[in-house]
């Protein structure tokens, strides 16, 4: 067996009523909290009781909302109002930008620094990793930043960026997962943000960083995934089959902060810097036309058996009946395909990506962990099929 190492994992209260705790949890930090939510669920009637619950209590909050992704000077604008008066943690309500926001806040908070100086590929400083205490609670099913070391801030424009603030200290303290709350989040985000959970399973259980415990967790999720998401299409109010989608995105966070990811999120990081497009279309975007060139070049070429059997394992689980290993790999493809058009996954152009902006985003893609290496020419017939 291949040695590990299994990074820190939040505790974690998972299940339909778990944000009830939400007050207690808070209260065995302190009294002062900063607050970031998502424009959308402060409208959402539990939020309404969870501050009442804090204002019992006696807890101040001081309240933030955010809407679209985080800059880095979003953080410093929350860290340089809320530090001197020392909160005891940070609570981030939301998708998996506000608790990348959330992340990065209480990371920044005991030092006060700007946090573009401690960015990978921006800044040129290492983060000690001290942060205050993090609660997140995500309202939708997708990133697993409730589960992740890193927060993913963003800038945009043709300097465009979006790189990450990482420690291991930074995995959040708490994760509060209930999956009543993602009923808050609209048909369309749900659809996009699934495809990201669905992307990231795959992608850390066919990477090269992969490991026994993280091939069992990235399963796992992919089956519960693979029979939620078309049932959340049909029917969004479905509680057991949010409650699976949450599931997976939860192991979606703990399997890539462990194992890493592939040439989806090589190109999403790339992407997102450069055009405004959410995340979870980018990716569901491109998993159909990546998977495709990922599965064709590894049985051309017969290297990394291992993860053209997994890409088997995962199409298996698409069908009731044992399929032949070929069989496996034609209905995996065939199911992303059609997901991508059922689920009405907006192609990239939506977001103004056109075919001269090709050969950059080829040339700025990373590939690491990625089962095998695309040659540019792939690259492109990629990206040129999702735009
Ligand atoms: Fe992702």
């Amino acid at each position: 067996m291949k040695s590990f190492v299994f990074a820190n994992i939040p505790r974690i209260h998972f299940g339909v009523g778990s944000f009830a705790s939400l007050a207690d949890i808070v209260s065995q930090f302190g009294t002062r909290v900063v607050l970031i939510c998502g424009r959308s669920f402060s409208s959402f009637p539990p939020f309404n009781g969870f501050l009442e619950q804090l204002h019992r209590k006696e807890i101040t909050a001081e309240f933030f909302t955010l809407t679209g992704e985080p800059s880095p000077q979003y953080v410093d604008q929350i860290v340089g109002q809320v530090s001197k008066r020392h909160p005891a943690c940070v609570v981030a309500i939301g998708g998996g930008s506000v608790i990348d926001a959330g992340k990065a806040v209480s990371a920044m908070i005991p030092a006060g620094e700007a946090v573009g100086d401690f960015l990978e590929g921006i800044g040129t400083r290492q983060h000690d990793g001290q942060k205050i205490p993090f609660i997140a609670v995500p309202t939708t099913a997708g990133t697993g930043s409730e589960a992740t070391k890193n927060a993913v801030l963003s800038e945009n424009g043709p300097e465009g960026y979006k790189k990450s603030l990482r420690h291991d200290h930074f995995v959040p303290d708490v994760a509060i997962v209930d999956p009543e709350l993602t009923l808050s989040c609209p048909p369309e985000v749900t659809m996009a943000v699934g495809m990201d959970a669905f992307t990231q399973l795959l992608e850390a259980f066919t990477s090269t960083n992969a490991s026994v415990i993280t091939d069992l967790l990235a399963l796992e999720g992919l089956s519960h995934a693979v029979r939620s998401l078309p049932v959340i299409f049909e029917d969004p109010g479905n509680l057991e089959a949010r409650t699976g989608m949450s599931y997976a995105a939860l192991l979606s966070g703990i399997t890539l902060a462990n194992a890493g990811l592939g040439v989806v999120h090589g190109f999403a990081s790339v992407i997102g810097g450069m055009f405004p497009a959410p995340h979870g279309v980018v990716c569901g975007a491109l998993l159909s036309p990546a998977t495709r060139a990922n599965i064709q070049k590894l049985v051309t070429t017969g290297e990394n058996p291992d993860a053209i059997q997994k890409y088997g394992n995962v199409g298996q689980l698409f069908s009731t009946e044992p399929l032949s290993s070929e069989n496996r790999l034609e209905l995996l493809g065939n199911r992303l395909h059609d997901w991508t058009r059922i689920f009405r996954i907006p192609k990239l152009s939506t977001y103004g990506v056109t075919r001269s902006d090709i050969d950059l985003i080829v040339e700025k893609t990373s590939q690491k962990n990625n089962p095998v290496k695309l040659e540019s020419f792939a690259l492109r017939k990629v990206l040129e099929e999702a735009l």
